[in-house]
């Protein structure tokens, strides 16, 4: 059995002067160091989606160019970190542009959230995610990384003041690893077509 895992760290926010690239590479610094992960860093400002839904159903798999190329990340990965700020109580769109691009490529596999904000850590943003990921049957785990104020705690991808936030980090890998090595072995026995 290989236990290393193919992990797509996904950065969800775009916009000029963000922090997301900061938290995404604190992120997947640490599933390196875990040792259960190869990291595929899908930093969303980096990937051509187009401006508009492509007009095929993603679960046709009728894919534009520059979605195959996003589609053929996603079917590599086992397991998803995905990091998200909060904006006006939810997620970004180019994070829900991501997630309704493909289709098939999420189904079967593990998912976990690193999540920033202002007072309430971007909660609010993986709440609403949680929803959408069981549409796209993606497991989520419990356990997630919230962190709060964090326009003003990174130093680079170096966080400052940790308040729990590099355990509760090592916890979450650990719950992605676990759900993602049992559904990584699931597909193996069983392809997942449903
Ligand atoms: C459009 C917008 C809306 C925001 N709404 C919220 C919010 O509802 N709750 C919150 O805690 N922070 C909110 N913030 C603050 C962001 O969480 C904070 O600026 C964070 O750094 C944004 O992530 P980014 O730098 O990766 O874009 C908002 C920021 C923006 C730009």
């Amino acid at each position: 059995v290989n236990d290393t895992l193919r992990l797509a760290v996904i950065v969800g926010s775009t916009r000029d002067g963000r922090i997301g690239a900061d938290v995404g590479r604190w992120a997947a610094q640490a599933a390196t160091d875990h040792g259960g992960f190869v990291v595929d860093w899908i930093d969303l400002a980096d990937v051509d989606l187009g401006d508009r839904q492509s007009a095929a159903h993603p679960r046709s798999g009728r894919y534009t160019a520059g979605v195959a190329a996003f589609a053929a990340r996603i079917e590599a990965a086992d397991a998803f970190l995905i990091v998200t700020p909060e904006y006006n109580h939810g997620y970004p769109a180019a994070l829900k542009h991501a997630l309704d691009a493909v289709y098939a490529e999420w189904g079967g596999k593990a998912a976990a959230f690193v999540s920033y904000g202002g007072m309430s850590g971007g909660l609010r943003a993986v709440e609403q995610l949680r929803q959408v990921l069981a549409e796209l049957q993606v497991a989520t785990t419990r356990d997630g990384v919230s962190i709060s104020m964090a326009g003003r705690r990174f130093d680079g991808s170096q966080l400052r003041d940790d308040t729990g936030e590099t355990a509760a980090l090592k916890r979450t890998l650990d719950q992605l690893h676990w759900w993602g090595a049992a559904l990584a072995d699931a597909r193996r026995v069983r392809p997942y077509g449903a």
